[in-house]
């Protein structure tokens, strides 16, 4: 973990051209983008989020997750809304329709003219006889918070948060505006790895366009969230579409839940409250540093007599790792006779990693799991059993528990 904020930004910005001056950079992008490319790119701000096909992909992603974030935070008519880094204001503008107060901050007066002319040309705010409620301010972020005097249900980041040379700062001084309870959502890609075509492709804009385009890892956001004064904290899964009714195993869903790795989309806030106001457990920074979640397999949290926790699975258990671990986990059995022997293997890449064996006699015992954040393990038993068999009335499948990460 970056102990502080000066090793966190050595560490992010280690790999950022040199000699550039990234906020002339954002000032005059649009300008760089329209010399180059000419009025369709002026066009493309202006009518953001849609496009012309036939590579419709980036609508349909743009469009989910923003209104899946905005589903999420459950505003009220009328809450406040800053959305930092605005931009062209396609966001302000779904905002403001839904009937909220949206205050849209960027660096770029350029960008915010595109906003003003989006906000004035479209017709119907959502109440007759009530204006749109919108404000566009030019405002470096990273410099100073807006003192808005009142504070916001939500700050939104869209496309944002990796943009910025010092995302401690903005963040810090996004959460001065935000209500105790408010929360900050942030959508943005997942850093590729090192030396993959698409970080080359992000080392090549950063070059030609001095804007910064180095996305950052789970690591790196958890140290900056705790920075900035956001200890709590969900990372949420994309998973949008229409699935078949019928389909053969629960596989085609199971992917889109699992294979979200590549985006970092979450919500974080000052308070506990902020996370639990959604209907999310809140988890702390901390916790996600060095926990785990289960994701398949597990069932739903009890307590035992001394208020641990933990969760009865089936024969397999799918786990992800929050951090990189080690990880201690708890296993244990019951309904075992005397003598016999269950094993839980441990998969991890799709090699097996470590086993227990538990015993009538030892039901109880702890694996060690270590891997790269967000890997997927999994456990495996080689007995199944249900505690009814043993007098109980249980009828659920079962092979063995897992400890609650604290
Ligand atoms: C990729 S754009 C995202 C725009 C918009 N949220 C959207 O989804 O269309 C990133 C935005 O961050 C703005 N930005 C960069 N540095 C900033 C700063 N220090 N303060 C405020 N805005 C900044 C840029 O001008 C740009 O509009």
């Amino acid at each position: 973990m970056a102990a502080t904020e000066a090793e966190l930004l050595r560490e992010i910005n280690a790999r950022l051209p040199d000699g550039v001056d990234w906020k002339e950079g954002a000032v005059t992008y649009l300008r760089e983008l329209v010399e180059e490319g000419g009025e369709t790119q002026e066009w493309f701000h202006l009518v953001k989020p849609f496009l012309g096909g036939p590579d419709y992909d980036p609508f349909w992603v743009d469009v989910f997750q923003f209104l899946d974030v905005v589903h999420t935070a459950k505003l009220a008519p009328g809450d406040l809304v800053i959305d930092v880094g605005c931009g062209p204001g396609w966001t302000i503008q779904w905002l403001a329709k839904l009937g909220h107060e949206v205050v849209g901050l960027d660096i770029s007066a350029e960008l915010l003219d595109i906003a003003e002319r989006r906000m004035q040309t479209d017709p119907y705010p959502p109440y007759i006889g009530q204006p749109f409620r919108y404000d566009l301010r030019v405002h470096d972020i990273e410099a100073q918070p807006l003192g808005l005097g009142r504070p916001a249900r939500l700050a939104l980041f869209e496309s944002t948060l990796h943009h910025f040379f010092n995302p401690v700062a903005a963040l810090r001084n996004t959460v001065t505006d935000l209500a105790d309870d408010g929360i900050v959502a942030v959508i943005e890609a997942a850093a590729p790895p090192e030396g993959s075509e698409w970080d080359q492709s992000n080392v090549e804009i950063m070059e030609r366009y001095h804007t910064i385009e180095r996305p950052y890892t789970r690591t790196q956001l958890l140290d900056m969230l705790e920075l900035a004064g956001l200890p709590f904290v969900r990372f949420l899964r994309p998973v949008n579409g229409l699935f078949a009714q019928h389909v053969d195993g629960v596989s085609p869903l199971t992917w889109e839940l699992t294979r979200a790795d590549n985006s970092n989309i979450f919500v974080a806030s000052p308070t506990a409250a902020g996370i639990e106001r959604l209907g999310l457990e809140a988890r702390t920074v901390d916790q996600l540093r060095t926990g785990w979640t289960p994701l398949e397999g597990p069932l739903f949290v009890e307590h035992r007599p001394d208020g641990t926790r933990f969760r009865w699975c089936g024969p397999r258990a799918l786990l992800r790792l929050d951090g990189a671990g080690p990880h201690e986990v708890s296993l244990a059995t019951v309904g075992l006779e005397p003598g016999q022997v269950q094993t839980v293997r441990v998969v991890a890449g799709g090699v097996v990693g470590g086993s227990v064996t538990l015993t009538a006699e030892r039901p109880e015992a702890t694996v060690e799991l270590t891997g790269r954040v967000g890997q997927l393990v999994e456990l495996q038993s080689d007995r199944v059993f249900s505690p009814c068999w043993d007098g109980g009335g249980d009828p659920r499948l079962l092979s063995f528990t897992l400890d609650e990460p604290a």
